[in-house]
């Protein structure tokens, strides 16, 4: 999960890291009201989206007054930045900056170990300079049982061509950039710009932060950090009912169990629907207890999705075998009732694959078409999306 810089801000302070009052709006009126408890000088407004270059795109502006943070405020909400909508301002004292400089921790998963990234340079498009002029962006790994401590703080300070006056300074704000990097369970914490002030403090002015999903168990407070309005309303619901969904643009609704199934069947869908000019509508993993409980929750989510024509199932029967999974089918259709109204392309084979299909066979559902193969469900369930799709609409528009 990706942070708002207001999120990581507020996540840098609250472990000591040295960062500038700032507040958050969403209406130009609430920002004046916030940059009145302000200190009276130079004020900065700045666009919240998950994305960078919001400088360059006119999403950070200055002011000098809260009438003026409105005004800005006016002009920064609703701004279009790389397809994010900016719902959220932050508006934040402005720095006295002598220097900018970059810095991160990110997990470096082609070495198999944690990287910080340190230059002289920063403010900039740090892939600009990685690109342009790699020697000035320092790269030091880092070892997972010692982190950042005052010692390596010294050495990548060292690397990034800092001066020992200049090293000392910075070093403890890498220390503690390192803790919330640990602590927090993240995957990245950048700063760009960490400044220097003229007399000799050092900030960190932008924050982005990405937390490790897969550690969400160990930090209940994460949660409140979701931004749910952006998520997708059929991920959420999927997410919500513990399923492993993926939404994509496509006409054919894909249930499989196992992630490497689902993955080839979307491959094998993509190509047969090439010519029919349908796709994939999207990933879905109901893992290994393909219960009539989960399949019903699973074929809800994407029936529920009204790109979707038309529906594959595709399971590998092995621990779940093939005649609990027909009758999961079976009782998910009855379940969802009247929601259920699109066909159904079952695959299955594996464990007990006999006695599924004999189930299925025997129930002879008005939904329910059988295919031995993969290749052949894939075919078929492109085909039945192509047919589904509404023809187009003759009518005279009413006025
Ligand atoms: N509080 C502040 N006071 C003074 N100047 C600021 C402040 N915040 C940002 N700036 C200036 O604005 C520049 C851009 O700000 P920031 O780094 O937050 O956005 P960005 O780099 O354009 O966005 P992104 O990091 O998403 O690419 C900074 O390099 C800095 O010069
Ligand atoms: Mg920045």
């Amino acid at each position: 999960m990706d942070l708002y810089e207001y999120q990581a801000r507020e996540m840098f302070e609250s472990h000591g890291v040295p960062v500038l009052p700032g507040l958050i709006a969403t209406t130009p009126e609430e920002a004046q009201q916030e940059a009145e408890h302000l200190h009276d000088g130079l004020l900065v407004v700045k666009a919240q989206v998950k994305t960078g270059g919001r400088g360059k795109a006119g999403g950070v502006k200055l002011a000098s007054t809260p009438q003026e943070a409105r005004d800005r405020a006016g002009e920064i909400l609703g701004m279009d930045i790389k397809g994010h909508t900016v719902h959220t301002v932050l508006i934040a004292e402005g720095a006295d900056i002598a220097a900018e400089y970059y810095f991160s921790i990110l997990l470096d998963r082609s070495n198999r170990t944690h990287l910080a990234m340190c230059s002289r340079e920063g403010g900039m498009d740090i892939e600009t300079l990685a690109r342009e002029r790699p020697e000035a962006l320092a790269r030091v790994p880092l070892s997972p049982f010692r982190g950042i401590d005052e010692g390596v703080a010294l050495e990548i300070l060292e690397a990034a061509g800092f001066t020992p006056e200049e090293q000392v300074r910075i070093a403890p704000v890498l220390v503690l950039l390192w803790d919330v990097y640990r602590d927090e369970d993240a995957t990245l914490v950048e700063v760009n710009p960490l400044v220097s002030t003229p007399d000799g403090r050092v900030i960190a002015l932008d924050g982005k932060v990405t937390l490790d999903d897969n550690a969400a168990f160990r930090h209940p407070d994460h949660a409140a950090l979701a931004d749910i309005s952006a998520e997708d309303p059929r991920e959420a619901a999927a997410k919500a009912a513990g399923l492993n969904y993926v939404r994509l643009e496509g006409e054919v609704g894909i249930i499989g169990n196992g992630a490497g199934l689902v993955m080839s069947t979307l491959d094998v869908v993509a190509l047969a629907g090439e010519e029919l000019r349908v796709r994939p509508a999207n990933f879905l993993d109901i893992g290994g207890g393909a219960s009539a409980e989960v399949m019903a929750r699973g074929l809800d989510v994407i029936l529920g999705d009204e790109q979707v024509r038309s529906v594959l199932v595709n399971v590998f029967g092995g621990i779940t075998a093939c005649d609990e999974v027909a009758r999961g089918i079976l009782g998910a259709l009855d379940q969802l009732g009247e929601r259920a109204h699109k066909p159904l392309v079952v695959r299955l084979d594996g464990n007990k694959v006999a006695e599924g299909r004999k189930i299925l066979a025997a129930a002879a559902h008005p939904l329910v078409h059988m295919s031995d193969t993969m290749d052949g469900a894939a075919r078929l369930a492109a085909e039945l999306a192509a047919e589904e799709r509404p023809a187009p609409s003759h009518a005279p528009a009413r006025a």
